[in-house]
């Protein structure tokens, strides 16, 4: 059993050393219960089944790719996890390299492309050092057409400028960035509550958002090292660390539904994804989606 759930504390100053170490321990800990919960199964029973957020993601990227499809594109997925992302976006076409710095997580990923019989590289290490990992592990010419993250990634991160710095260094002159993940408004209210209220901060300041729980977002598990951090991101912030980093926009969406529930009283839609009941749908954006392109 982990240790008792205690209330979040907001304006933790604590060295991205400390906090990363203790989120790598919580995310090896989770590892096992998410290869229980994600339903691999379905990946091996159905040779066509994408994940859902891939489902969501491949038609919006694919409008910005030149020829319309990742086939036979070499896609670099940060923050991979157990690879239910990265396998189907190499059954969708690509040459797909996963980052993470979980090696239980790559080792599940590793396990799943290969009983899938799906080609994938995998680089464990710190997302903000992506670069040069992919350096040391795959070699200095490894660029790619398309980086891609998505749902439940920035949170895990304070300083985002690296964060964008490592995707420019990543892309091809001409490669495009995807992300699409929680919303930071989202980020901003209690989930404990039978309304929208507003409890966190929306703007940031450096410091961290301390949690301690037992649970994960899928499945009925714990995990013994209960302590994270997180940081808010404001929208401003994520566009201003991309432009900063020479990525032009080229996409901006803000979605109504989200694939975790991230409150209870959520409703379940019949695709798998969740949604603020009846006309609260409309008051607080569940996602945002940016793409942006490496210029030519
Ligand atoms: C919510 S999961 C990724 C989401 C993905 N959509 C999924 O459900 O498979 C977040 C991932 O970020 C990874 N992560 C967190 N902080 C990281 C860091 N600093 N560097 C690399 N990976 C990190 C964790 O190990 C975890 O696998």
């Amino acid at each position: 059993m982990g240790a008792p759930d205690q209330e979040p504390v907001d304006g933790v100053d604590v060295s991205w050393e400390a906090a990363r170490a203790a989120n790598l321990a919580n995310w090896d800990d989770r590892v096992p219960l998410h290869v229980e919960a994600y339903g691999l199964d379905t990946y091996v029973d159905d040779p066509e089944h994408l994940s859902g957020v891939v489902r969501t993601d491949l038609p919006v990227l694919e409008r910005h790719l030149s020829g319309g499809t990742l086939a036979g594109l070499d896609v670099c997925h940060l923050q991979c996890h157990i690879g239910t992302d990265t396998v189907s976006l190499a059954r969708a076409g690509a040459r797909v390299v996963g980052v993470d710095f979980s090696a239980p997580a790559l080792e599940a990923a590793a396990r799943l492309a290969s009983v899938l019989g799906l080609d994938a590289e995998w680089v464990e290490g710190d997302v903000l050092e992506a670069r040069v990992l992919v350096d040391e592990a795959l070699g200095a010419d490894r660029d790619f057409d398309v980086v891609y993250t998505s749902i439940g990634t920035i949170g895990w991160l304070d300083d985002l400028g690296a964060w964008a710095r490592q995707i420019a260094a990543l892309l091809r002159p001409g490669g495009v960035f995807y992300i699409r993940d929680g919303h930071p408004m989202l980020g901003t209210l209690d989930e404990t509550r039978d309304e929208l209220v507003g409890r966190y901060r929306y703007f940031s300041d450096g410091r961290a958002l301390q949690w301690d729980e037992a649970a994960t977002y899928v499945g009925e598990g714990t995990v013994s090292a209960t302590r994270t951090y997180e940081w808010s991101h404001p929208l401003s912030e994520i566009v201003t660390v991309l432009l900063d980093a020479g990525l032009a926009i080229e996409a901006m969406h803000e979605g109504r539904t989200l694939p975790w529930r991230f409150a209870e009283r959520m409703i379940e839609l019949p695709d798998g994804d969740y949604a603020w009941p009846g006309a609260e749908a409309d008051i607080v954006p569940c996602t945002f989606t940016i793409v942006a392109r490496r210029p030519a």
